[in-house]
């Protein structure tokens, strides 16, 4: 039987997503949406594209949880506010104020969620993402490996993109390591960042790989300068469906998640950004990085800005 991944919240993310995972074919979707007739017209649509890019999977809109039940992988993209009035964590009023919007909203969708599909992994991309990812959590009460959220994916797939851009070779070999906190207060670690084999220290100067590392935390936020209204999605939704792809097909791939940690990296309690190997059961395993004095207390002050969000929410 296919697998089946349901998206709460057909925006900009969640319908590339659904596109996405239409075309590589390794499950059917269901877009869920609250208004009334946009998530069926848009899984008409794509499922109009499935005879021309070879994909088998079905789509289906829907207004109501019914059609999400026993999903395997739910993700939850939704947010409070129409797109153009909320926005990322860089958004101006930054993460309390998204924090505040999305809570209430997201307790009431992980209870759908949960009634519907006891049995799924979630993946959280809705901003605050790593407060989120903590609150869904709470709420499902699911063990902590099928609750995880989307952040290292991306910012490693932008800092592999400015960094091929910058030295003129190829993104796909191009590796990056970045922890802690999704947006501005990211840790990206450049000892650990290679072109090829070559840690890329040894190919840019200090000045300008800190240059990069400075746009790639604020990348969100260059791109919703440009479009004014609205946030990113063509990288989210990719960054997304390779996660969704690995869980839905067990490949157990290592990649960056906000996962939750329990001692690991001498943290407890809260959802940050990790590499962790991802498969069926969600986030299989935490990897540990041997991190220096400065990354570690980088990572301290990350996952200290995560925490104060976590405490505001006054969930515990
Ligand atoms: C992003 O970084 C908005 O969190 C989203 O694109």
């Amino acid at each position: 039987m296919r697998k089946k991944v349901s998206v709460v919240g057909t925006g900009n993310v969640g319908s590339a997503l659904g596109q996405r995972i239409g075309q590589l074919d390794f499950a059917d979707v269901v877009l869920l949406d609250t208004i009334e007739g946009m998530p069926q017209g848009k899984a008409i649509d794509m499922m109009h594209s499935h005879p021309i890019v070879g994909s088998h999977a079905k789509i289906i809109g829907t207004n109501g949880y019914e059609e999400t039940a026993n999903s395997d992988l739910v993700v939850i993209v939704a947010r409070s506010k129409p797109l153009g009035t909320s926005g990322g964590p860089q958004a101006s009023g930054g993460r309390n104020r998204l924090l505040r919007e999305n809570l209430a909203m997201i307790k009431g969708i992980t209870e759908q969620v949960v009634k519907h599909s006891p049995d799924c992994v979630i993946i959280v991309v809705t901003n605050p993402v790593d407060a989120m990812a903590w609150a869904v959590r709470h709420f499902t009460g699911f063990s902590k490996n099928r609750v995880m959220g989307l952040s290292g994916m991306l910012d490693t797939a932008r800092f592999r993109a400015i960094l091929a851009a910058e030295l003129d070779v190829s993104v796909e070999d191009v590796s990056a390591c970045i922890l802690g906190e999704h947006g501005p207060n990211m840790v990206p670690i450049t000892r650990l960042t290679r072109i090829g084999v070559v840690p890329v220290k040894e190919l840019l100067s200090k000045d300008r790989l800190d240059e990069i590392v400075e746009r790639t935390k604020i990348a969100a936020g260059e791109v919703v300068k440009k479009l004014k209204t609205v946030t990113p999605y063509y990288a989210p939704a990719m960054a997304i469906a390779e996660m969704a792809e690995s869980i839905i097909l067990d490949k157990k791939r290592i990649l960056p998640v906000s996962a939750y940690l329990e001692g690991e990296y001498d943290m407890n309690g809260i959802f940050i950004d990790v590499p962790a190997k991802i498969g069926a059961g969600g986030v299989e395993h935490v990897y540990e990085v041997m991190l220096t004095p400065e990354e570690q207390s980088q990572l301290n002050k990350s996952a200290q800005s995560v925490r104060e969000q976590v405490n505001l929410m006054k969930l515990k």
